[in-house]
């Protein structure tokens, strides 16, 4: 069985797969409009959204499927201190496939491992969001007919946007890609994606804070919301909050076949004004989702019962290192083992299974 944790449990050819079903799909709906018959999705939202859970519920709903779920931890047992492997074993019996949405990093992968249905991560915390990068692929691919030879400006809150550090995992797979880092410096990406992903695939990048020097070069800019929710002072974020407008006047700096892509929702960053512009490509790519999001379903449920062994890439340390970030799930549920991955045995670094915390040994 296969579940969704982080997009590279994908393979590249898997990837061009599921665009191509997506993009099958939207030509041809009514081919689909039974293929889910009798299948239920849950979604297990304890986090706000909009986009991502509507468009996971309408992809369902479009394949002829039910869904049901919650789309708040209030309402709940979490609410009444359910563990997250406990309310994954559960749901395992009401619904066929579930997505889940937590505020903890870790936590549909912790779901995964206990769940007897398909998982699909989407969003945990600010480290990884898969179905939005499978939605940014299929919309760089349908926009600019390829994935690969492109530079790609992502501006705004590098820290916490999960989005962002998703999307960079995505591309280090594709050849000749250009990563152009735009942000205030206290929202800069955060070490493990730039040396796990950036230096460890020997990707070009660069980091800037003017969006203005970096619009030129790009053939795709994605810009990204300051992730208020994820700040420890709200100072803090008054401050840097309006760190990049993209207006009217710096579309004008950029490539005429440039993309502006935005997982939304915006709040100010980019001026409404911009949104008639043929370049700005966000409420295309929220279509989009919704048709890779049912290619995603299809090939989960197909999957279902076959076999899927997963190569452990690095040697793991059971419960000998602790995680301390505040953000990991170990932090909330104190029966999950720690586990560490050895990434680098020379230098001994280690990080967490659950949210990549370093920690050196
Ligand atoms: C993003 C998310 O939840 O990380 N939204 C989404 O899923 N489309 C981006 C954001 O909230 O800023």
């Amino acid at each position: 069985m296969r579940s969704l944790i982080d997009i590279t449990d994908f393979s590249v050819e898997e990837l061009a797969q599921l665009l191509d079903t997506a993009c099958d799909i939207s030509e041809n709906p009514q081919k689909y409009a039974e293929a889910c018959h009798g299948k239920k999705l849950a979604t297990l939202f304890y986090e706000p959204s909009t986009r991502t859970r509507l468009s996971f519920e309408a992809a369902m709903m479009e394949l002829g499927g039910n869904v049901l779920g919650f789309s708040e931890a209030g309402s709940s047992s979490a609410a009444k201190g359910e563990s997250i492997a406990d309310t994954a074993k559960m749901i395992s019996c009401y619904a066929d496939i579930m997505a889940m949405r937590h505020p903890k990093e870790g936590a549909p992968f912790v779901a995964s491992q206990n769940a007897s249905i398909p998982v699909i991560n989407a969003g945990d915390g600010g480290h990884a969001h898969p179905t939005q990068t499978l939605t940014d692929l299929l919309t760089i691919y349908r926009e600019l007919g390829r994935l690969d030879h492109l530079t790609i400006g992502c501006c705004g809150d590098l820290k916490y946007g999960r989005t962002v550090h998703s999307l960079i995992s995505a591309m280090s797979r594709y050849a000749n890609i250009k990563i152009v880092l735009i942000s205030p410096e206290e929202l800069r990406l955060p070490k493990y994606v730039r040396y796990e992903v950036l230096e460890k695939y020997g990707m070009e990048y660069e980091e800037t804070t003017s969006l203005e020097e970096a619009m030129p070069k790009l053939d795709v800019l994605y810009m990204t919301r300051i992730q208020a929710e994820r700040f420890d002072s709200f100072d803090e974020y008054e401050r840097l909050k309006d760190s990049f407008v993209l207006d009217v006047k710096k579309m004008e700096l950029a490539k005429p076949e440039m993309r502006v892509m935005h997982p939304l929702p915006r709040v100010n960053e980019i001026s409404v004004k911009v949104d008639s512009d043929p370049r700005a490509a966000y409420f295309r790519q929220a279509l989009n989702g919704k048709y890779v999001r049912m290619a995603l379903i299809l090939k989960l449920l197909a999957e279902k019962d076959l076999e899927h062994k997963v190569e452990e890439k690095y040697p793991l340390v059971v419960n000998q290192i602790h995680c301390d970030n505040p953000r990991c799930i170990t932090s909330c549920e104190q029966e999950i083992d720690h586990v560490f991955k050895c990434v680098e045995p020379t230098m001994g670094i280690h990080r967490c299974i659950y949210c990549e915390a370093k920690k050196i040994r």
